[in-house]
């Protein structure tokens, strides 16, 4: 904790506040592509990054870029849709890497069948999709991996942070992505609680917050935005009309606020869902 900042220009001052040196970092959904760039940073940062995923190659291969840049990371199979995998895999990530100081829940996405296609309606909306949707995102991406991770850290006098991935649909809904959205904007919701929770019932040093990534141009919806990877498709020409900053975002956008949210820079800060959108969420479209 810092109390009094120095009236020099003290790069060790800085370091403190943003610098993530000494610190573990658990990357759930990590060998993906904001979960890759998010492990990134907090590695460049100075913390030492455990990247987890469901896909084992996906984490093992992402670990092995941080430690070939000098990162100490360890890659590591885990299905954080399942309580017993979590536990597992952290008691294997405090062995190798220490205590889990920082936990990014980076798991999650859309899925097919819980959107509404163009030649299709809502009323026959497979629940199975919606509730599938709704397990990945708001279970498997936030409140599983907060149980087992966040009661470690709630037990410990350590200061920690969770930052769990939300999305700008949970903002306000997006048109056919309608399992998707509801899921987010439960995230955000249960990120507000946990964040209660932690400070005021268990007054636990553990700060809780969320990313609201806007669009980002990724592999997984470049079909979606664009027609031939690079002309815009009439959504993504909907999406930039609705961008003041009018580009899509990138995975490393994220970086820089995912290392504000992970250190002592933003000590005073819990329960916040930050948009980084360009400004897509702050703008009426007049
Ligand atoms: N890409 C975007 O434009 C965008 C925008 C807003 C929010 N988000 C959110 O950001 C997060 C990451 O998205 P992404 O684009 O990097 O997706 P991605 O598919 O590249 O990465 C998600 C990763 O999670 C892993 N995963 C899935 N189920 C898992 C499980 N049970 N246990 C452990 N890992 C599991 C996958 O293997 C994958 O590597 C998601 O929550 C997504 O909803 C993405």
């Amino acid at each position: 904790m810092i109390n009094q900042a120095p009236i020099t220009r003290s790069g060790s001052y800085l370091d403190r506040l943003y610098g993530l040196a000494g610190k573990t970092a658990l990357v759930i959904g990590g060998g993906g592509v904001l979960g890759g760039a998010i492990g990134r940073g907090l590695g460049l940062a100075g913390a030492r990054v455990a990247v987890a995923d469901y896909s084992e190659p996906a984490a093992v291969r992402a670990a092995a870029e941080l430690a070939g840049a000098g990162i100490k990371a360890v890659g590591l199979a885990m299905d954080a849709s399942h309580a017993e995998a979590i536990r597992a895999g952290l008691d294997r990530i405090e062995g190798e890497l220490g205590e889990v100081d920082v936990l990014v829940n980076a798991a999650g996405g859309n899925q097919k069948g819980a959107t509404v296609a163009p030649d299709q309606d809502f009323f026959r909306l497979p629940p199975e999709a919606l509730k599938g949707v709704v397990e990945l995102n708001l279970f498997t991406g936030a409140v599983l991996p907060c149980q087992i991770v966040g009661e470690r850290m709630a037990g410990r006098a350590r200061s920690a942070s969770i930052i769990n991935i939300s999305s700008l649909a949970a903002l306000r809904p997006l048109t056919r992505v309608v399992g998707y959205s509801a899921a987010k904007a439960a995230v955000s919701n249960f990120t507000q609680w946990l964040a209660v929770y932690m400070a005021r019932d268990l007054k636990a040093p553990v700060r809780v917050n969320a990313l609201a990534p806007g669009f980002m141009l990724t592999e997984q919806n470049r079909f979606l935005l664009t027609t031939d990877g690079t002309t815009l498709s009439p959504r993504g020409a909907a999406v930039i009309a609705q961008t003041p900053m009018a580009r899509f975002g990138q995975s490393d956008d994220l970086i820089g606020a995912a290392i504000w949210l992970a250190g002592d820079a933003s000590a005073f800060v819990t329960g916040i869902v930050l948009p980084i959108d360009g400004g897509f969420s702050a703008f009426a479209g007049v």
